[in-house]
C-alpha cells in the first residue's frame, strides 16, 4: 500500500501547484493595452459627447438642433456675467480661426488647467474645473478627437470685457444673489470698464 501514499502525495502536489498558479495570475493587474489612434478618436468622440462639449461649442445645440456639419466649430451665442461676455470657441483644426496650431498636449493642458498655451485663463462657463479630473488617457482621447475633426472656418466673436457695449445674442447672468455671490472670484485682471475692447466680429 506504500505506492498508494505516493500517488496521493503526487496528486496533492499537482492540485496545490494548480491553485498557486491561479492565485498568482489573479493577483496580477491585467496587462494595460495601448489604444490605437482610431480607438482614441472613438473614445474622444464618446467622451466629448457625454461631457457636453457640443452643448456650448457646436452651433444650434442649445436650440435643440446641433449642426453636425459644424461640430465644435464655435458659437455666436455669448455668455454674459461678471467676466464680461465669453463665446465658446472654434475647436476644429482650422489654421486661421480654430486651434490647428495647438498640440494635443496644449489641448489637454487647457481643458485640465484652464490656461491657453499663451497663459491666458479660460473664462466661465467653460467648466475646466470639472475636466481637471480627466485621466491622461481620457484627456488625450478628447484631444485626438478634436484633431480629427474637419476644419471649419468660423471666427467666434471676441470676448467682451465687463462694462463694454454688447450687441448680439447673449445669455445673461444677472448679478448673483447673496448666497451664490459669497465666494465669487474677483473680476479678471485688466477688466476695468476703461479697458473695454469693442467686439470686432459677430
Ligand atoms: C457650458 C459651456 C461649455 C462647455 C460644456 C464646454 N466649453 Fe469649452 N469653452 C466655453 C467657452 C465660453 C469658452 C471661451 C472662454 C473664454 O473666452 O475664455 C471655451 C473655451 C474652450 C477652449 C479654448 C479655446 C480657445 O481657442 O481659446 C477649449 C480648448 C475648450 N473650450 C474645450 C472644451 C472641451 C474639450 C469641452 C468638453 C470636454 C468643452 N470645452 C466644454 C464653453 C464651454
Amino acid at each position: 500500500m506504500r505506492w498508494m501514499r505516493w500517488v496521493m502525495l503526487i496528486s496533492w502536489m499537482i492540485v496545490g501547484s494548480g491553485i498557486a498558479l491561479v492565485l498568482s495570475c489573479a493577483s496580477k493587474a491585467p496587462a494595460k493595452t495601448e489604444m490605437t489612434a482610431e480607438q482614441k478618436v472613438v473614445r474622444g468622440r464618446y467622451l466629448s459627447t457625454i461631457m457636453g462639449c457640443a452643448d456650448c461649442h457646436t452651433p444650434g445645440t442649445f436650440y435643440g438642433a446641433p449642426d453636425t456639419t459644424r461640430m465644435l466649430a464655435g458659437s455666436e451665442l455669448g455668455w454674459q456675467g461678471p467676466w464680461g461676455v465669453s463665446y465658446a470657441r472654434n475647436l476644429t483644426p482650422d489654421a486661421e480661426t480654430g486651434i490647428a496650431s495647438w498640440s494635443e498636449q496644449d489641448i489637454v493642458n487647457s481643458i485640465r488647467t484652464g490656461h491657453r498655451p499663451d497663459g491666458s485663463v479660460l473664462l466661465p462657463p467653460m467648466p475646466w474645473q470639472d475636466f481637471s479630473f480627466l485621466t491622461d488617457d481620457d484627456a488625450f482621447a478628447v484631444a485626438a478627437y478634436m484633431k480629427s475633426l474637419p476644419a471649419v472656418k468660423h471666427k467666434s466673436p471676441d470676448r467682451i470685457l465687463p462694462g463694454a457695449a454688447v450687441t448680439g445674442a447673449v445669455l445673461a447672468f444677472p448679478p448673483p444673489p447673496a448666497w451664490d455671490a459669497m465666494n465669487l472670484p474677483p473680476p479678471p485682471a485688466g477688466a476695468a470698464p476703461g479697458d473695454a475692447k469693442k467686439k470686432t466680429t459677430m
